[in-house]
């Protein structure tokens, strides 16, 4: 079994432990002696079902069962352990002898705090996850308790004049109305006054775990390594860490205007979207540049309100080129301006896109591709050079521009190179019918000898890049999107008439899996040998995201701008752990660095070294990536399903002596960029 398959099964047999709890309380309180007993049997397998299923899980890391450990199963094994003994023989004695006087108040609060600590568990798994902190577990157990408190004021009051009384109908519900119990000569009863102390520990723990709550949190996290070391007179603003201004030798100057503005805009199928563009176009304009030449963008807004910027995703610009608004800039207002340059020193495949209200700007269309071609080496041969990145609008998967399937003639033979792009927040699922093919390249990165595949589907995360490389046979070859026949690309040999053959069905293929796939190589550094190793816990909890409370997607229980800054040195080997204990994908993004990908599940890669930007951590699965520190700046790291950020999945990468002008700025700023 998976993790995630634990994860979920654990969660369910807690559930159902919950249910009998409380079932088997409220049947005993109804005098249903006999499904009571029955109910107390399943809950107490439930909650030893929990032990098996929590061992299981603590088996994939202890991120996945932290709080359950110190907190769900003791205090559920303590409260069900009482219950059992306290109300297990008289429930069993009173459900074998009907009429028999049935079972005390005690054993009733007994089942039932069983009960609440089971629901406390299970609610602290969903609302605070991991890490556990003092506050969670003493509001947890103050819950607990003042439930027990409560229900015994309800249940014990009347039950003790049926004692008196002797009733036969003592099962009955209690009944407010029925006269309260003895009171001692001070004129408070002892249970009273154990009630009392009871409630005030319970309400005095509750209020000290609420109050920690509002604990300011650590700003920074070092890792394991040392903490800043460079005073302010070393520190450099990341609004100076900018871009060259001129090509590198034999490089030209690639200068585009990006004017980011509403717009309707026409697909292919006629079907218009109410989009947000980059230059009234969807997607915005393709830049492209060949290695070693300055590109240069002027972004200008003409009404995009919330603001706009540019983010060169998985391009490792200097740290004030980055896009970032209230970390690297100010967002670009309507009437801005904002100048990026940077060289084009990597080769490959990438893209731009807004990071203000990068949720929903990207969505409606706030984004383009970017591809840097080698200066030399690559073949002259013609070849057929697709960028297709892939998008949604309106449910309908749109390719470029493309809302249909469109068709390209190549003469067999041709070099092919399809550039998938995914700039959803969702993976998509890519087949190539019709040809065997290689992955020559992974976020821009080249692999290493991939080896010839055929039928076998790729699987891009969010943001990610697969460049596909293949020769044209002499029959067609159909690139197909999430399985639809209607879209995805067709390339038809040049010549060939007739009808083009049926598609396969290629939702059932197997998945490319990248980290057994070419060969291995050397990489530049020890990855054994970490200076910082950070660990990234993903969930959903109730946490601060951008001032408010919400039910966050949260980094280890916190939500932006909350989540403590990650602390490096420029020269340092950074290692993370990234850890999805949630049921949702989490395509994990750092910018200005690629990771080096050491394992998933443990797994180490078996083919060639895998560089990426953006890694899917799927539910229950745990990475561990590292990257070198050598681009100083502030750097977002973050869920790139941008729903998730907007919900508070991002922190920041800080380089010790690095500061920021723009700090907790991302409303726009109507301000234009220092002259040159
Ligand atoms: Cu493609 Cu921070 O994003
Ligand atoms: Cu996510």
């Amino acid at each position: 079994m998976t993790t995630v398959h634990w994860i979920v099964l654990d969660h369910v047999v807690a559930l159902l432990g919950v249910a009998s709890w409380f079932a088997a309380g409220v049947t005993a309180a109804l005098g249903r002696y006999r499904l009571a007993y029955g109910l107390l049997i399943g809950a107490v397998l439930a909650t030893s079902t929990r032990l098996v299923t929590v061992a299981a899980l603590s088996g994939r890391g202890w991120w996945f069962v932290q709080e359950k450990v110190l907190l769900g199963l003791p205090m559920l094994a303590a409260a069900g352990l009482a219950a059992l003994l306290i109300a297990g023989p008289r429930l069993r004695a009173a459900g074998r002898t009907p009429g028999s006087v049935g079972l005390p108040a005690g054993g009733i609060v007994s089942l039932l705090t069983a009960a609440y600590a089971a629901l406390a568990g299970l609610v602290v798994t969903f609302l605070a996850g991991y890490p556990l902190t003092w506050s969670t577990a003493l509001v947890a157990v103050s819950f607990v308790c003042a439930g027990a408190l409560l229900t015994a004021r309800v249940v014990t009051a009347p039950a003790v004049e049926r004692t008196d009384a002797g009733s036969p109908d003592s099962t009955q519900a209690p009944d407010s109305t029925q006269a309260p119990a003895p009171r001692g000569r001070s004129g408070l009863s002892r249970r009273g006054l154990i009630g009392a102390a009871g409630g005030a520990v319970a309400a005095g723990a509750g209020i000290t775990g609420a109050g920690l709550l509002f604990r300011a949190p650590e700003s920074v996290v070092t890792g394991g390594g040392p903490p800043r070391v460079l005073g302010p007179r070393a520190t450099v603003s990341v609004a100076d860490l900018r871009g060259p201004r001129v090509p590198a030798p034999g490089g030209t100057s690639r200068r585009h205007t990006l004017t980011a503005s509403t717009a309707t805009v026409g697909l292919a199928s006629g079907r218009a979207v109410d989009a947000w563009t980059y230059g009234g176009q969807l997607p915005g304009p393709a830049i492209t540049a060949t290695e070693g030449d300055l590109v240069e963008v002027t972004l200008r807004n003409t009404d995009i309100e919330d603001g706009v910027t540019l983010h060169w995703h998985g391009y490792d610009v200097p740290c004030g080129e980055d896009g970032a608004p209230g970390a690297t800039q100010h967002a670009v207002a309507p009437g801005g301006e904002f100048v990026y340059r940077f060289h084009a020193d990597q080769v490959g495949t990438y893209w731009y896109h807004t990071h203000q209200a990068s949720h929903p700007g990207v969505r409606k269309g706030l984004y383009g591709t970017l591809v840097v071609s080698p200066r030399e080496g690559r073949a002259e041969e013609p070849e057929l050079d697709l960028t297709l990145p892939v998008h949604t609008f309106d449910n309908t998967v749109v390719i470029g521009d493309q809302d249909r399937r469109t068709v390209h003639p190549a003469p067999p033979g041709t070099p092919v190179r399809l550039r998938l792009v995914n700039t959803d927040s969702d993976p998509h699922w890519f087949a190539l019918a019709g040809a065997a093919f290689r992955v020559a390249a992974v976020d821009g990165r080249d692999l290493n000898q991939p080896g010839e595949v055929r039928e076998v589907g790729l699987r891009l995360p969010a943001g990610g890049r697969y460049d596909v490389v293949l020769s044209m046979p002499d029959t067609p070859v159909a690139l197909v999107v999430d399985n639809d026949h209607g879209s995805g690309v067709l390339l038809r040999p040049t010549g060939r008439a007739g009808n083009d053959p049926a598609l396969p069905d290629t939702s059932s293929w197997p998945e490319l899996d990248l980290l057994h796939y070419g060969e291995p190589a050397a990489v530049p550094f020890d990855t054994d040998n970490a200076d910082r190793h950070f660990t990234i816990v993903l969930d959903r909890a109730l946490a601060m995201v951008d001032g408010r409370p919400a039910y966050a997607q949260a980094v280890d229980g916190r939500g932006h701008p909350s989540i403590p800054d990650q602390l490096v040195a420029e020269g340092d080997l950074v290692r993370f752990t990234v850890v999805n204990r949630s049921l949702e994908t989490h395509p994990w993004h750092l910018h200005g660095h690629p990771v080096l990908v050491l394992a998933r599940d443990g797994t180490r890669p078996s083919g060639s070294p895998v560089w990426m930007d953006t890694f899917d951590v799927r539910p229950g699965e745990v990475w561990e990536v590292v990257c070198q520190a050598d681009n100083p700046g502030i750097w977002m790291n973050h869920c790139h399903n941008l729903p998730h950020q907007d919900q508070g999945m991002m922190l920041r990468l800080v380089y010790d002596g690095v500061s920021t002008p723009f700090e907790g700025t991302s409303h726009a700023h109507r301000r234009k960029d220092p002259a040159p």
